[in-house]
């Protein structure tokens, strides 16, 4: 019995409760065009939490695997399945080595929302790469690192009506405190710097194919990106 554990372990239910309790699946047009179609491909869901990507994948046509470090988030994400099966397999595991996957065996991999709460960039991705097969797809999301940086806590009411986001210690990388935060969210989380984030996929093999930064619905995202997308391809098998 492995005691891997995540910050998210107290924060499961709220979460589920809060992203996709009736487990539809994942809604997000920006992810859906990333991805593209992945029928009939084998795809990985890295730190997958309750499943909302997963069974999205699934329902576009994929074989999923779906792995996160959170027993209690994983028991969601199982709970769904067996209510509505989709074929998919949920594991207990680390996104710093990916253990229970092997080389090469994925067509692609998605990771939503969720490389800003993993404490190492670095030997993540690298098993990310790892798993890929030569030419797989990686599709990620994360907290927009420019305009959440770790001084991101307040807003300013411009003169002109519209907000802006105060955008701090952005060189500040690693492990911060939140002093605002959504209560589905852990207080902590691991800022790092675009360059940082671009520099680890391209030294893993990843060759960059597309950024992505919606425009969202609320006042301030309108005024500054909140999330950030990277597609990717492996070159190489993985490393
Ligand atoms: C914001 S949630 C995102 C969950 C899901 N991808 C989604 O979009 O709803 C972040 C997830 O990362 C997981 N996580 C954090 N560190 C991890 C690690 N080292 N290995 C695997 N999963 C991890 C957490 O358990 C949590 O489920």
């Amino acid at each position: 019995m492995s005691n891997l554990t995540s910050s998210y372990d107290e924060l499961a239910d709220v979460y589920h409760a809060t992203v996709d309790p009736d487990g539809a699946g994942l809604d997000d047009p920006t992810f859906d065009e990333l991805v593209g179609d992945p029928r009939g491909q084998r795809v990985a869901a890295v730190a997958c939490g309750q499943g909302r990507e997963a069974r999205r994948l699934a329902d576009l046509g994929a074989q999923v695997v779906g792995i996160d470090a959170s027993e209690p988030m994983l028991a969601h994400a199982r709970a769904l399945e067996a209510q509505t099966p989709r074929g998919i397999e949920y594991l207990h595991g680390n996104a710093h080595d990916l253990q229970p996957l092997a080389d090469a065996s994925f067509d692609g991999v998605a990771c939503h929302m969720a490389l800003m709460d993993i404490p190492e960039l670095e030997p993540t991705i690298r098993s990310v790469a790892r798993i890929l097969k030569p030419g797989g797809w990686f599709v990620a999301s994360i907290i927009h690192p420019c305009y959440k940086s770790p001084a991101h806590g307040d807003l300013v009411d411009h003169v002109e009506g519209t907000y802006r986001r105060i955008a701090g210690r952005y060189f500040e990388e690693g492990p911060h405190t939140s002093l605002t935060r959504w209560e589905i969210l852990p207080r902590v989380s691991y800022h790092r710097t675009l360059s940082t984030y671009i520099n680890t996929l391209v030294s893993a093999g990843l060759q960059l194919t597309r950024l992505a930064e919606p425009v969202g619905d609320k006042p301030v995202w309108k005024e500054a990106a909140g999330v950030l997308y990277f597609s990717c391809r492996a070159m190489a098998a993985g490393r």
